[in-house]
């Protein structure tokens, strides 16, 4: 794995096939001046809050915030200059349980419109078993909202090997949360039961995607968030596993997010060329982005990503690769 400190960003993620030739499996650029101008997030990390906040606005104990917007009248993946375009101080290290980098970045009080100052600590480790381990932490000096993820877009064929339709995919989920046009939550929680979005048994992405179903329609495809189910508190949960039949390599997700958004890289458009010259179409890799669901600031009734001075946001997610 190689990691630049700029955004936290994974650049590359070497894994091996059943035949042992190693692939890497994640979409990025050789240029750090392609990772500056990529409107993708590849390979990011993702902060202060991922994924959407309706109309860039929110309360708070009874104050309003107003955010950057950068998605039409929305703020997305934390606004103009989120996390995946901080400069983190990094620091390698290897220990019993691998080897990896301890990333750190403050949130000044009012950066992108978000109150608090936010210290943030985002440990990748890299263990024997082919795992990556990634630790989430931050504390606030005054109350704020925080939900951190990673944005790597997998293709277990290689990046540039094509579009990941075939790949099969299992969420441990009932439900997702429908959107609106904006793609905003409209605060429903939906039954997976006999729609495109029911990935309880493994399912080719490719099979349903461009199924006429309204909610495939405002993502393009799939960017939604799914409910995971969970039988325990604050244990890691599996929530996905991702297999890719043709070149056997596959990889679990686990978790202890309430969320993870599950997107098929609809708006990939290959207009910047990847790693090695490849090409990066639409749908040419997917994001799970272990999340807190999407505009849960203004959405009373989901889980609270609220954050104040004296307690510590903690989130973890696991992916467990196997050939
Ligand atoms: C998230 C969003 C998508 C898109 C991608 C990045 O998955 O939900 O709509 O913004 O990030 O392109």
């Amino acid at each position: 794995m190689s990691v630049t400190n700029y955004g936290g960003i994974i650049v590359s993620l070497k894994l091996p096939g059943p035949d042992g030739r190693l692939a890497d499996v994640v979409l990025g650029y050789d240029r750090l001046d392609d990772y500056l101008r990529d409107p993708f997030y590849l390979g990011a990390l993702i902060g202060r809050y991922a994924n959407r906040i309706a109309g860039g606005r929110f309360v708070l104990n009874g104050k309003t915030y107003a955010l950057a917007a950068n998605n039409g009248p929305n703020h997305l993946h934390g606004g103009v200059r989120g996390f995946n375009r901080g400069l983190w101080n990094a620091a390698a290290f290897e220990n019993a349980a691998g080897s990896g980098v301890a990333l750190t970045y403050r949130s000044s009080d009012g950066e992108e419109g978000y109150p608090g100052n936010l210290d943030c600590r985002v440990i990748y480790t890299l263990s024997d078993d082919n795992r990556l381990r990634v630790d989430y932490e931050a504390v606030s000096d005054r109350p704020t909202v925080c939900s951190l993820t990673q944005h790597s877009y997998f293709n277990l064929a290689g990046h540039g090997s094509g579009r990941i339709l075939d790949h099969e995919l299992m969420i441990n989920a009932d439900a997702f949360t429908p959107v609106n046009e904006q793609q905003i939550p409209t605060g429903e929680l939906h039954s997976v039961a006999g729609t495109p979005f029911d990935f309880r048994r493994p399912t080719a992405i490719g099979a349903r995607v461009d199924q006429a179903h309204p909610q495939l329609q405002l993502g393009r495809g799939y960017d939604h968030n799914w409910v995971i189910r969970r039988h325990s508190g604050d244990a890691l949960t599996q929530i996905a596993t991702l297999r890719d039949p043709a070149s056997g390599r596959s990889m679990e997700v686990w978790s202890d997010a309430p969320g993870v958004q599950f997107y098929s890289g609809n708006f990939l458009d290959g207009s910047i060329p990847g790693k090695e010259g490849a090409a990066y179409p639409a749908r040419s890799g997917l994001c799970l982005e272990t999340q807190h669901f999407p505009d849960s600031p203004n959405q009373p009734a989901f889980p609270s990503p609220a954050l104040n001075p004296g307690e510590v946001y903690r989130s973890t997610t696991e992916y467990r690769f196997r050939s």
